[in-house]
């Protein structure tokens, strides 16, 4: 594969500072590297900025919303390019940057006439719009953007959204009521870790990972780093106790690299400031090794 790394170090969807340094903490911890050792091709696009934009305020609920608007506009048009060449990896910068990987994925889909699907490894559901959020933090509404759900005034109109069906939550602990409340009437399939905990996560991934086969979709990745427990991956600012494990993140990669339908990939959420010795940009590193190829042994067929 032609493994195209696009560096968005987005850090306006919340208000704690760090997400900025995490695409040069995955350079750091040998991203590239890992990915050439497993025969693929690298370009590295090094770090994008937001598109020109009136400054924010510091006005009105939400924060620094303007700056989050340019990066929506910018990563549409570069996500909507990369597809074109390859696999885009999105090196984030929080998870705000998915509302315009998401979206410029979403465009690419429709040009080709090929369903977009999207699986969400993710504490949150960040399905809030910028009506109902309680925080004002961007990072949590990509999945409200992405859907089309209305209140985006000022954003990127969505021309693509991605149908309910196809979107899978997987580890979520920490989900606001008006999410909850929102969630409720959707398709979207969503997996707490208590469901995690009582069925693994391979069963609910198999299935979702079978429908988008079925489908012929293509399957855009988002990896928050609050997916996995805050023992191993501490470097986020929204950490919730109770993660998925090691062991749990890379089954769920191998599976997705097994399958041949990953199509595009966001690491988003890492704090490098919040890190212990930079074990969890390593840890993100290793599952992004895992969901394009690397393993301990070839399966017996
Ligand atoms: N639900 C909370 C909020 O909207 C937390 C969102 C966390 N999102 C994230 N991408 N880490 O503020
Ligand atoms: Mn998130
Ligand atoms: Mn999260
Ligand atoms: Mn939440």
């Amino acid at each position: 594969k032609t493994c195209i790394l696009i560096g968005a170090p987005v850090d306006s969807g919340k208000e704690r500072r760090g997400c900025l340094m995490g695409p040069d903490a995955y350079r750091t911890a040998g991203l590239a590297e890992a990915l050439t050792d497993l025969g693929h091709r690298v370009q590295d696009m090094g770090n994008l900025s937001p598109a020109a934009h009136t400054p924010d305020t510091g006005e009105g609920t939400l924060y620094r919303p303007n700056e989050t608007i340019a990066w929506t506009h910018r990563l549409i048009r570069v996500a909507e390019d990369a597809m074109a060449r390859g696999m885009p990896i999105f090196l984030g910068g929080d998870h705000a940057l998915s509302l315009g990987s998401v979206a410029g994925v979403a465009n690419h889909a429709a040009a080709r006439e090929r369903p977009q699907f999207v699986l969400w490894l993710d504490a949150h559901s960040d399905f809030h719009t910028p009506e109902s959020t309680a925080s004002g933090n961007l990072h949590g509404t990509p999945l409200g953007y992405v859907t089309g759900r209305a209140g985006f005034g000022g954003f990127p109109a969505i021309t693509n959204p991605i149908p309910q069906e196809n979107i899978c939550i997987i580890g979520l602990r920490s989900v606001d009521a008006a999410e909850r409340q929102a969630l409720q009437d959707t398709a979207i399939s969503r997996h707490d870790m208590r469901e995690i905990d009582e069925t693994g996560i391979a069963k609910p991934l198999a299935a979702f990972l079978d429908r988008v086969a079925a489908a012929n979709g293509l399957l855009h990745v988002s990896l928050d780093v609050d997916f996995l427990d805050p023992m191993i991956a501490p470097a986020v600012g929204t950490t919730v106790p109770g993660g998925a494990t090691i062991r749990e993140g890379h089954l769920a990669m191998e599976m997705i690299c097994d399958s041949g339908l990953m199509s595009s990939l966001d690491l988003v959420e890492l704090n490098p400031f919040l890190d212990d010795r930079g074990k969890t940009a390593q840890v993100m590193v290793d599952l992004a090794a895992s969901a394009l190829g690397r393993r301990v042994f070839d399966r017996p067929t």
